[in-house]
């Protein structure tokens, strides 16, 4: 009976609220994008929320740097300040947004809205990856609404699918090509025949990767991606070190020349799927993709999400994954979505869809079944393939086929050998053995094919 009269008080106050308060803290890339397009749209916003989203407070660490006197000028009473406090306290922002990008202070901020009562939007998916479940659990506490979606695929609205286009369904996998960086990387490499170095400097040349590339190029980016998708999709927290990831580096244009011999192409795949007894296998991976399939029509620094669902098959996302405007849409939508509950007095009901989660147990991918893609490049001499078939026939691994480009130097002969299926620990193990044979001109590189 109370709470029937809270939630009816709530809703009336809600209904009569003239103005939502938003305050920013990171005026960056994101940041300073979000306070643009808020402003761009501004009367499209306030028409579809029946009342006006107003930007109350700025914050940045070095503000007094940043030219904010176009903002002034539009916006009189804003607080602009370099104290993040001061915004996450000001008891006239009731949506707070966080894009600093650092962890630890990401999560101070997070906390402190949230605990305060604020709303919060973030776009920060390491925050999100490794401490999800704090934010749930604090702002369910603070009946908080809580918003990611610029968390994963930037400006694709993929996690709204998932809570609410797709509620209603089992997923049994989710894959997504997850950075922009790699997936342009690849798709040079693929196109123009040219280096993993030659494509990664043109990628940082155009802005698309960072001076320093490793999270992105070994994988740690979609690693905390994917671990948000499996959250969202299944229900279940993903303990974001224990997710293996492997990056793109010993990919080699001659990779891609046998991959299209064999109508297939190579990406950066994050796949999470169900997988036996209850346990999920999550991965971070370049794989052997079917070249007519629809994660291989990703291309260039574009996302692509595809959710596997049990009674409705594949839904395919695509779009720009990063960049300050199509992320400001995501966190713009975040901060609407909000904005409504506000309204309606149903704020923080279920933060990121689920009432309950449970911990994930991961399957271990050494247990992973598939066929693989084997490449050597070796110092050419007699009886080099009778000794690799000799390694892998012992640890019981069939060979479908033997592939050889021709024209290849001698002193570095690139071959591949696609194998039948197998546990990828046998193939691990039987790889691990091949290396050692003091013909190997590079380390071998291993695949899977993804089916
Ligand atoms: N960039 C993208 O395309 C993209 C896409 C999706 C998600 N994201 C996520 O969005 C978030 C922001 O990314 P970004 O690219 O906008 O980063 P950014 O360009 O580096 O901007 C970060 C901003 O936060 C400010 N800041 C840092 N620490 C602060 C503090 N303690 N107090 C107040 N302000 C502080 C910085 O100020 P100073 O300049 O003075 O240090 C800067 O203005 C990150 O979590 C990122 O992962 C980014």
């Amino acid at each position: 009976m109370r709470e029937r009269k809270e939630k009816a008080e709530s809703a009336a106050a809600g209904a009569s609220r003239r103005s939502i308060g938003v305050g920013v803290i990171g005026l960056g890339t994101v940041g300073a994008s979000t306070v643009r397009v808020l402003l761009e749209h501004q009367l499209e916003i306030n028409r579809r929320l029946g009342c006006k989203l107003e930007l109350r407070a700025l914050c940045s660490r070095r503000i007094e740097q940043l030219d904010l006197s176009w903002l002034r000028r539009r916006l009189k009473d804003v607080k602009i300040t370099p104290d993040w406090r001061a915004v996450a306290g000001d008891p006239g922002v009731d949506v707070v947004v966080e894009l600093v990008g650092n962890l630890d202070t990401a999560r101070a901020i997070a906390m402190a809205a949230l605990t305060g009562g604020k709303h919060l939007v973030t776009a920060n998916k390491q925050l999100v990856a490794e401490h999800g479940l704090e934010l749930v659990e604090q702002s369910r506490r603070a009946a908080a609404g809580l918003g990611i979606e610029a968390c994963v695929a930037g400006g694709t609205p993929v996690l709204h699918a998932i809570r609410e286009g797709l509620a209603g369904e089992h997923f049994t996998a989710v894959l997504g090509i997850l950075n922009g960086t790699t997936n342009y990387i690849l798709t040079e490499m693929e196109e123009r025949g040219c280096s993993f170095a030659q494509a990664l400097s043109e990628a940082q040349e155009r802005g698309y990767a960072e001076p320093d590339p490793t999270a992105d190029v070994e994988g740690h980016d979609a690693r905390y991606k994917i671990a948000i998708l499996a959250m969202l999709c299944f229900g279940a927290a993903v303990p974001v070190a224990e997710v293996p990831a492997e990056g793109i580096r010993a990919i080699d244009p001659v990779d891609f020349a046998y991959a299209h011999r064999l109508n297939r192409t190579i990406r950066l795949i994050a796949a999470a799927e169900r997988a036996k007894g209850g346990r999920l296998r999550v991965s971070v991976r370049p794989m052997m993709i079917p070249r007519s399939g629809l994660l291989a029509g990703v291309r260039g620094a574009i996302n692509g999400v595809l959710l596997v669902g049990d009674k409705g098959g594949n839904t395919m996302i695509t779009g720009r994954g990063a960049g300050g405007e199509p992320t400001a849409v995501a966190v713009l939508s975040d901060v609407i979505e909000i904005a409504r509950d506000i309204l309606s007095g149903a704020a923080g009901a279920t933060p990121l869809g689920y009432t309950a989660w449970h911990a994930a147990r991961l399957a271990r991918l050494g247990d992973h079944v598939a066929p693989f893609y084997l490449r050597l490049v070796v110092r050419d001499r007699p009886g080099i393939i009778a000794r690799v078939s000799g390694i892998l026939a012992r640890h019981r691994i069939n060979i479908d086929a033997v592939l050889q480009e021709p024209g290849q130097p001698k002193h570095a002969l690139p071959f591949v050998l696609t194998l039948e299926s197998a546990r990828q620990e046998q193939v691990t193990r039987a790889v691990r053995e091949i290396a050692r044979l003091g013909v190997m001109a590079q380390p071998p590189l291993v695949m899977p094919f993804f089916e």
